[in-house]
């Protein structure tokens, strides 16, 4: 598919992905696209911030390229690397042909020694990628800086070979779980949303798209029972991941409905702090009363 004309169409494009999108998030992602800005996605845990870019590169037929941020990584990591091992070997070969011509040694920093990471893959791809910088906020102020700058131009110079710079720009989306605020400047070059839960109505729709072969009333009383959940005051609240997990579980072990007592065998597959689980136990009867 090419650039969608409409919200609704490129709603209709994630929703044929497997992706449901609501008119906010869709809305923000129609801008972006059309303006090309990075989109900044922020929201709880499991609310589908990933899984957009994903579903974007599939229906738009182009290459996902994945920069998993996390605390410590460099430039290095996220643009490119010279691969020392088989430049060894070059310089051994060189030197045991008594090669030292200026032409050669030159290809020691040539372009069949670099190891390309994520965003000099991105830039080098432009509009036939869809880049995702995952988790942004687990990397550091500096490293933050820097991506700023690659944003802003899609350039990158490489002393020894020269500036590479991406033709027309991939799509562009940032993720966050907010464990730290990110800076202004950042955001201001962003399009930004934040990623709510879905409505329960939705998330049934969410979790059937997801998991086809669960019953819809298992799925309603799922959903409910997760919905509760995240009112209480839970250090890790489920996601949407979470609800597809423990529909599919107790589907698997061939129970049609939600009831304490399967709740409390499959609460593994929802609740995965101890402290939580506690909490839980302790409301069971009150989560999974009603659908
Ligand atoms: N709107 C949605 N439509 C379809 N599937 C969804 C939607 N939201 C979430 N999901 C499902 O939930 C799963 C988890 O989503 P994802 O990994 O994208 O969450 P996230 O927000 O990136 O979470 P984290 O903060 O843990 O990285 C996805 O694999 C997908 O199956
Ligand atoms: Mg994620």
């Amino acid at each position: 598919m090419d650039q969608p004309q409409t919200v609704g169409q490129l709603t209709d494009a994630l929703r044929s992905g497997g992706y449901l999108a609501d008119r906010g998030l869709s809305t923000a992602l129609f801008v972006a696209l059309s303006l090309q800005r990075p989109l900044l996605l922020e929201g709880e845990v499991g609310v589908g911030k990933t899984e957009v870019a994903k579903v974007l590169a599939t229906v738009f037929g182009r290459r996902l390229i994945r920069l998993q941020c996390y605390e410590g990584i460099d430039t290095n990591q996220a643009l490119y690397e010279w691969d020392y091992a088989r430049q060894m070997l070059h310089i051994r070969a060189l030197s045991a042909n008594q090669v030292a011509d200026d032409a050669a040694v030159a290809k020691v920093f040539g372009p069949q020694f670099l190891l390309e990471r994520p965003l000099l893959e991105a830039v080098r791809a432009g509009d036939r990628a869809v880049l995702l910088i995952d988790e942004v906020d687990r990397s550091d102020d500096e490293f933050e800086a820097f991506l700023l700058e690659v944003l802003s131009d899609f350039q990158i110079s490489i002393p020894e070979i020269g500036t590479v710079t991406a033709p027309s720009p991939p799509i562009v989306v940032l993720t966050s779980n907010r464990t730290r605020e990110l800076h202004d400047a950042l955001k201001r070059r962003c399009m930004y949303h934040w990623v709510d839960y879905p409505s329960a109505e939705r998330e049934v729709e969410i979790v059937l798209v997801r998991a086809p072969d669960v019953s819809a009333a298992l799925t309603a009383q799922v959903v409910a029972a997760v919905h509760r959940l995240r009112e209480l005051d839970l250090a890790k609240p489920p996601g949407v991941a979470e609800t597809i997990d423990w529909a599919r579980t107790l589907d698997l072990l061939g129970e049609s409905g939600l009831n304490a007592g399967n709740a409390a065998d499959t609460l593994g597959a929802v609740v995965k702090e101890r402290d939580d689980l506690e909490l839980v136990r302790e409301n069971l009867e009150e989560i999974t009363s009603g659908g």
